[in-house]
């Protein structure tokens, strides 16, 4: 299911303003992918590249090439739709829909997407996409409760669940743990770390604990001044980054000299 990410001269405007400079990287299955870097250099905008939903703003594109196992996520022909099915996002802010249970929310995405399945078909689907996302236990007994009585650990898990249940081959993070406490945060790591056997993941974080204990690899955005393009600076494996990286500026974020 897991799928290898491959960006080729990527730049991403909204309009006029180009937000983010000739992103040239290859992110690998059944790894952990991290996105670190200042505010405003463009982590979230190269995220929503990966499954076509920076388009959705009006006067936003993209140039260059994103391949997911080789074929092109923008060519001619593919359904953006379809894309973003194979490429689940779960929000910095837990989203669960309020006027849905538990079970309701699991299945949203599947609905959207026209996918009739049976009743006992559903209640697998709702149970195996829990249990992958570490929330079965706690909400085996008020699947038809509203999703947003969960707390907000429980409220990520389930946008979590939501996306898997979809049978994504790649999962986008974006700061999932930001608005969450400790111990939530801690549940959603563990929660990575399995998730990484089935899927390929990418996290943005500003967290940079976070980022060494989750990722495998570590890729540092940057900007040189306000109005300027992101650009990738330096990626590579996790443990170089935090410990001998090459660039002057990646070694000054990660010791926290600016951002
Ligand atoms: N909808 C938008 N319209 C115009 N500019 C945007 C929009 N969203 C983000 N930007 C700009 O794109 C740049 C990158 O933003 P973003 O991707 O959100 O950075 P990060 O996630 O690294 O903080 C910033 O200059 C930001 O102001
Ligand atoms: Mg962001």
């Amino acid at each position: 299911m897991s799928k290898r990410i491959e960006a080729k001269n990527v730049d991403i405007y909204y309009s006029k303003f180009k937000a983010v400079e000739d992103v040239n990287m290859v992110i690998e299955p059944r790894a952990v992918t991290a996105f670190i870097g200042p505010s405003g250099c463009g982590k979230t905008t190269f995220l929503r590249t990966l499954n076509r939903m920076h388009e959705v703003i009006p006067g936003a594109y993209v140039d260059g090439r994103i391949d997911l196992d080789g074929e092109d996520l923008y060519g001619p022909g593919v359904d953006p739709v379809n894309v973003r099915r194979k490429v689940g996002m779960v929000f910095q802010r837990p989203n669960p829909f309020p006027t849905m249970s538990i079970k309701e929310n699991v299945l949203a995405g599947l609905r959207l997407n026209n996918k009739s399945a049976g009743t006992s078909e559903q209640d697998e689907i709702a149970e195996k996409a829990l249990r992958g996302a570490n929330l079965w236990e706690e909400v085996k007994n008020r699947l038809d409760l509203p999703g947003s009585g969960l707390s907000g650990g429980q409220q990520q898990r389930l946008c979590i669940a939501r996306a898997i249940a979809m049978s994504p081959e790649v999962l986008l993070m974006d700061e999932p743990c930001s608005a969450l406490d400790p111990i939530s945060t801690l549940a959603i790591e563990d929660l990575i770390q399995e998730l990484k056997a089935t899927y390929t993941i990418v996290i943005v974080t500003h967290n940079m604990q976070q980022a060494a204990r989750v990722s495998d690899t570590t890729a540092f955005f940057n900007i040189a001044g306000t109005g300027q393009p992101g650009k990738l600076i330096e990626m590579d494996s996790t443990e170089k980054i935090f410990s001998t990286p090459t660039v002057k500026a990646t070694e000054d974020y990660i010791t926290g000299r600016f951002g």
